[in-house]
């Protein structure tokens, strides 16, 4: 199990870090070259002060065994409640070397126990449809619940959610996603 506590504004370099980074490895081909590479780190320093500032508790960080933050994801209410859930996973990041060794999982749980403290029973997550990461979110227990284009950087693009309509069931202690 890795460990998972919520971000520090000391912990916005390094989210900052990491955002830059996966969007680039995850990205290349799926979203225009040129917005990757005018992405910038510093911006996304300030971004991510003032996110951790302004909602504390709805980011979460993942740390390795030397304590460094390797991976790190958002919640809070949705921005669409047309879908039915009350949550939403807004982003979800491990980096790239350290992918695979479970810090989604966690990360992902640990937004779901802080939707459900915040009495936001259900989630939702919007992905890229291109994203090979999308079936993370299948194997672990997500349903596609709708679609939609998203206009980005002057193209439109496929994103598809997935739902988790009780969180409560996917937090019970028997419960393995
Ligand atoms: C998607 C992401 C968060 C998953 O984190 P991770 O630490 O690599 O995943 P985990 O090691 O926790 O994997 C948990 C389970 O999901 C599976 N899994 C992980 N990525 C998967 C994928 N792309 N397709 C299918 N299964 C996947 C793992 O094999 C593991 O299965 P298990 O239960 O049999 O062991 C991470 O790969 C990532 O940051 N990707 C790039 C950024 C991105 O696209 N984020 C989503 C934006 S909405």
């Amino acid at each position: 199990m890795n460990r998972v506590r919520p971000a520090l504004m000391a912990d916005a370099p390094a989210i900052a870090r990491i955002d830059v980074e996966t969007w680039r490895a995850s990205y290349a081909g799926i979203l225009p070259d040129r917005y990757l590479v005018a992405m910038s780190e510093s911006e996304r320093r300030r971004l991510w002060t003032h996110e951790v500032a302004q909602h504390p508790g709805d980011i979460v960080v993942a740390l390795d065994a030397t304590s460094r933050v390797r991976g790190f994801g958002s919640c809070g209410a949705t921005r669409d409640t047309a879908l039915g859930f009350a949550g939403e996973v807004f982003t979800l990041y491990v980096a790239p070397d350290h992918q695979g060794s479970g810090m989604g999982r966690d990360l992902l749980l640990a937004l779901f126990a802080r939707l459900q403290r915040r009495k936001l029973g259900s989630a939702l997550v919007w992905v890229l449809r291109a994203n090979p990461s999308r079936f993370f979110y299948e194997r672990l227990g997500g349903k596609q619940v709708g679609h939609r284009r998203i206009p980005f950087a002057g193209s439109q693009i496929d994103a598809v959610a997935y739902g988790w309509p009780d969180l409560a069931a996917v937090l019970k202690p028997q419960a393995r996603i």
